[in-house]
């Protein structure tokens, strides 16, 4: 039994399995796929490569990569009972809450509750990667009213996706900058949702109930959720002027400033920084944005205060505003995230099941013990 002095909340620091998929070193701002440091997946590589690199731990062949690309394009579309599920949906509800719902409905379509088969569990992971951005787009559009947009099969995993969002093929600097940020995301080590996708795939749930469950952790605002969050933030922040002042008042009321800090960077986070240098591009033909003025100016203001406690930008302080700027919808941006991390999901519950053994952790019971049941006619 575990005794107080070996409690540690939220597990910091406690490792919660064996894993090759990824490297963080939180001191130096290094994320590694499979020994592959990101920055350089995100300038090199494309989604589909960087999806095969980290389900299979090496980088494709030209031969493996399009039998691989060819196998995700198979499996973007989604059945028409599924589609009048989502019809069904009301159109306020959160789009991760029809994400979570959809995935597990799609397990009903495509069963797979006997996870002993490795080629039905490729399958599977095939096909989740495959039909997220599906899911997602075809909520976007018919909470508008509009019909779903069929995948293009002639289009690649990041242009059929804005594809299947706006009905527009992406130029090509665009679909670079879409594929380099579903690069980034696609992988974090024992992140809260990989985590909760480690938990649940150990009990031998179909990858259906498996991925929903993780898309549920990813929702919560102080994970995926915390790149709606900020760009909320600057909206409330409103303008560079107000930066200073709206920050000062945060720190005295010990609020948190959203996209800030991470439980294993100490410095700032590369992802964000590679976040950061898309929006460079993206703006540099245009006028920046002024809510990527203000998280500038916040960056400016905050991380002399904050970085003394090991706190800076995480990938979801820029994000926001990168998506938006695609023309993207506030709440979709943590579907985005989904659509990218189902990667670093599978790949953990794969994993998971070539060695299993069902997460069941000790507790430190500070209840009461030996309490007489007195009968309800008998309380006071
Ligand atoms: N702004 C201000 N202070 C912060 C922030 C922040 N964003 N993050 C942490 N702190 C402070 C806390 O107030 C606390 O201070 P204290 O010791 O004086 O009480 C200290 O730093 C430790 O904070 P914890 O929340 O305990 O750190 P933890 O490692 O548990 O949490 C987390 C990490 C959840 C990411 C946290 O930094 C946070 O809430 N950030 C804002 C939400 C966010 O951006 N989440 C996205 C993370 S990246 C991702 O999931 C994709």
């Amino acid at each position: 039994m575990s005794t107080e002095t070996e409690y540690r909340p939220g597990l910091a620091d406690v490792p919660a399995a064996k894993s090759a998929i990824s490297f963080i070193d939180g001191k130096r701002a290094r994320l590694e796929y499979r020994g592959i440091a990101v920055e350089t997946l995100a300038k090199e590589s494309c989604f589909e490569e960087t999806a095969y690199l980290l389900l299979k731990g090496e980088l494709p062949t030209q031969k493996q990569l399009a039998e691989f690309d060819s196998e995700l394009r198979q499996r973007r579309k989604i059945k028409s009972r599924l589609k009048d599920l989502i019809k069904c949906m009301p159109e306020h509800g959160h789009p991760m809450e029809a994400l979570q719902t959809s995935v597990a409905a799609l397990g009903m379509f495509y069963p797979c509750r006997d996870v002993s088969d490795p080629a039905k569990n490729w399958d599977a992971a095939l096909r989740l990667i495959a039909t997220l951005p599906t899911l997602v787009a075809a909520f976007a559009r018919i909470r508008q009213g509009d019909e779903p947009i069929d995948p293009r099969p002639d289009l690649d995993h990041s242009a059929n996706f804005y594809w299947m969002l706006f009905e527009r093929v992406p130029s090509p600097a665009i679909r670079k900058v879409i594929d380099a940020a579903l690069i980034t995301h696609a992988e974090h080590t024992m992140n809260a949702s990989t985590f909760t996708c480690r938990v649940t795939g150990s009990t031998l749930a179909s990858p259906y109930a498996t991925i929903a469950s993780a898309i549920g952790s990813l929702a919560g605002p102080l994970h995926g959720g915390a790149n709606e969050e900020a760009l909320s933030m600057f909206e409330q922040i409103s303008s560079v002027a107000n930066v200073k002042p709206w920050f000062e008042k945060a720190l005295a009321n010990k609020a948190k400033i959203m996209g800030f800090g991470h439980r294993v960077y100490k410095v700032k986070d590369p992802r964000a920084a590679v976040i950061q240098e898309l929006a460079e591009h993206v703006f540099a033909e245009s006028t920046r944005p002024e809510k990527y003025e203000i998280a500038l100016e916040l960056e400016k203001v905050a991380a002399p205060v904050l970085g003394s406690k090991g706190i800076y930008p995480n990938v979801d302080f820029f994000s926001g505003v990168v998506y938006e700027s695609l023309g993207i919808a506030k709440d979709l941006f943590t579907p985005v995230f989904a659509v990218a991390r189902v990667v670093g999901w599978v790949a953990h519950w794969l994993e998971q099941l070539q060695d299993n053994r069902i997460f069941r952790p000790e507790q430190i019971y500070v209840g009461q013990r030996d309490v007489a049941y007195v009968p309800l006619e008998k309380r006071p």
